[in-house]
């Protein structure tokens, strides 16, 4: 490798740990392999993440038989929809976590007795690590497009998960 390839394999690692750590955002899957189906208990599934602003929670089921509705803490509580804030019927919705408080969701047509009920506490975004991208930003002067092309990749490959 040439003398000046270090520095660039440097910045870019630097690069792709700035990248990775801000968009890492996590798509919760309900019920995991088991989706979103009666006779499960999702507080048990809840218990088992931990859920961040910006993080997915996403539902997988049959889409002629359930759906899902987001609700208060009443509708939560009583398998009730009134005054839902949202609903979604595709058999797989991804649904934003975006602001930081318990989310409610539950089966709008009967599954809510049978267990299809899940609350979360989504968390504030933990601070992000102290990075030392300044110390290496200097070295950036030469291989400028090389780089180019790993961020574009790299930005593009984030923002076509969702
Ligand atoms: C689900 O599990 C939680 C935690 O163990 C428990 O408190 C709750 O009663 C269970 N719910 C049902 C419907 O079994
Ligand atoms: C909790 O998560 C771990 C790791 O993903 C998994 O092996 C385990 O089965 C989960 N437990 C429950 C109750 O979902
Ligand atoms: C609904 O749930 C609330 C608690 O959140 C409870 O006080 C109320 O009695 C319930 N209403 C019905 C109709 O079950
Ligand atoms: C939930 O929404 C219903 C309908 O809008 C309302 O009557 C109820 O008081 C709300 N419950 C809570 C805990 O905010
Ligand atoms: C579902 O949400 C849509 C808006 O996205 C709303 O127009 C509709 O009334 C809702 N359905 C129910 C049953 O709440």
């Amino acid at each position: 490798m040439s003398s000046s390839a270090a520095p660039l394999l440097q910045l870019s690692s630097a690069v792709v740990l700035l990248l990775v750590s801000s968009c890492a955002a996590t798509d919760h899957i309900v019920g995991a392999n088991k989706g979103w189906n009666p006779g499960l208990n999702y507080t048990l599934w809840a218990n088992n993440h931990t859920f961040y602003v910006g993080d997915l929670i996403s539902f997988r089921y049959q889409k002629t038989q359930y759906n899902v509705f987001e609700v208060n803490q009443t509708g939560y509580d009583n398998c009730t929809t009134e005054g839902a804030t949202g609903n979604w019927s595709s058999g797989k919705d991804f649904i934003l976590l975006d602001k930081a408080k318990r989310y409610y969701f539950i089966c709008g047509n009967g599954g809510c007795f049978s267990g299809m009920k899940v609350s979360v506490l989504v968390h504030p975004l933990p601070p992000p690590p102290k990075s030392s991208m300044a110390d290496h930003t200097s070295a950036a002067a030469a291989p400028i497009g090389v780089l180019g092309v790993i961020l574009g990749a790299l930005v593009s490959a984030c923002f076509g998960l969702g």
